[in-house]
């Protein structure tokens, strides 16, 4: 299998992420506006991964122009069009500003400089994505105790990130640790990540993986057959709030009714260093035709009116520990968060 995104010849190739785990397709991105749909489309999902892609995006415009005689409004369109694909995950909008810093510097040294630098850039976000969640698993694996059962809501693995991934990078480095651990996979409504995504990725990792509805958490907790939740996140305000796919909130609350420890995983790129809370993180509304059906077929009449919002916000004081490629971070959180800033 290719990585989850991976540059070559001139274009970007990512695993279709909407057609697994029944096929292992690639989708070719030539073309801005191609990468554009393939993140809005899913193709690409999961924040570090949009991040990627985002960066990837920019070098890709770049690398084909062939003069330079409007460069300064082809980057611009680049940007702004990848800028507008998904709202919520904070990982998307650090890498566009990184791309553009990069952009501003090397300007004055022309298309060719900028069509290396930039290619560069996106390329050492790669490496660096992965070494951090291998940073991000070594650090979390402290707080998986061997015989754990962990539970997972929708996919925070290597399909979400560069490789090896956030929460599933903790549960792949207590693996590696000889931990003897069991995780159970929300299936994740709408766009079923968890069932389609995390239990392909931990099945062929060979991790013991059980498939729940989404409803079965709270029963599972309260019968005393999980240990800890662990997942990701898409944007991490000051104050600990956590936006994350839809349905974390319920499972936050259900764990502190049940006293089990929820455990966030995410790099820094994922924290939102402007917002004192998550009340102004924006939730993505996606088309309601996800919930009227799943994959092709629907299960609810199709004029029935729908809500869809992608994410939800867990708040902080819910949360029982963050975890960084920098260390765990505990409350209070806006003190503990801002320590950590570069
Ligand atoms: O809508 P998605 O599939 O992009 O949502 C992804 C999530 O909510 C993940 O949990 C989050 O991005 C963390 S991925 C390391």
């Amino acid at each position: 299998m290719r990585p989850t995104i991976s540059w070559e010849n001139e274009s970007l190739v990512m695993i279709d992420q909407r057609k697994l785990p029944w096929k292992e397709e690639y989708v070719i991105c030539r073309t801005v506006e191609q990468v554009a749909a393939a993140i809005e489309k899913m193709v690409i999902r999961g924040a570090p991964a949009i991040g990627l892609a985002a960066a990837y995006g920019i070098a890709l415009g770049i690398a084909k122009l062939r003069s330079e005689e409007r460069l300064d409004r082809e980057f611009s369109s680049y940007y702004q069009r990848l800028w507008r694909t998904r709202p919520t995950a904070r990982n998307l909008f650090w890498a566009l500003e990184r791309m553009k810093k990069v952009y501003e510097e090397n300007r004055p040294d022309g298309l060719e400089k900028l069509k290396e630098v930039l290619l560069a850039e996106a390329r050492a976000m790669e490496e660096e994505d992965l070494a951090i969640n291998k940073k991000i698993g070594d650090n979390g694996q402290e707080l998986v105790p061997s015989g754990a059962t962990i539970l997972t809501h929708c996919n925070a693995g290597g399909l979400a990130t560069a490789g090896y991934g956030t929460a599933l990078g903790v549960i792949r480095s207590a693996v590696a640790r000889e931990k003897k651990v069991k995780v159970l996979a929300d299936e994740t409504r709408p766009f079923l990540q968890g069932a389609r995504l995390t239990c392909w990725e931990l099945n062929r990792d060979g991790i013991p993986v059980t498939l729940i509805t989404d409803n079965m958490a709270g029963w599972l907790m309260h019968r005393g057959e999980v240990s800890l939740v662990l997942v990701g996140a898409d944007r991490i305000a000051l104050n600990g709030d956590t936006a994350n796919k839809i349905g974390t909130y319920s499972l936050a609350v259900l764990a502190k009714e049940n006293n089990i420890p929820f455990y966030v995983a995410a790099p820094l790129s994922t924290f939102d260093f402007n917002l004192k809370s998550g009340n102004e993180i924006p939730i993505e509304e996606r088309n309601p035709d996800e919930v009227r059906k799943v994959r092709s077929s629907f299960i609810t009449l199709p004029e029935i009116p729908v809500k869809n919002p992608a994410f939800d916000v867990t708040p902080g004081n819910l949360v029982t520990a963050i975890i960084t490629e920098r260390g765990i971070i505990k409350p209070p959180y806006e003190q503990n968060i801002l320590r950590l800033k570069i």
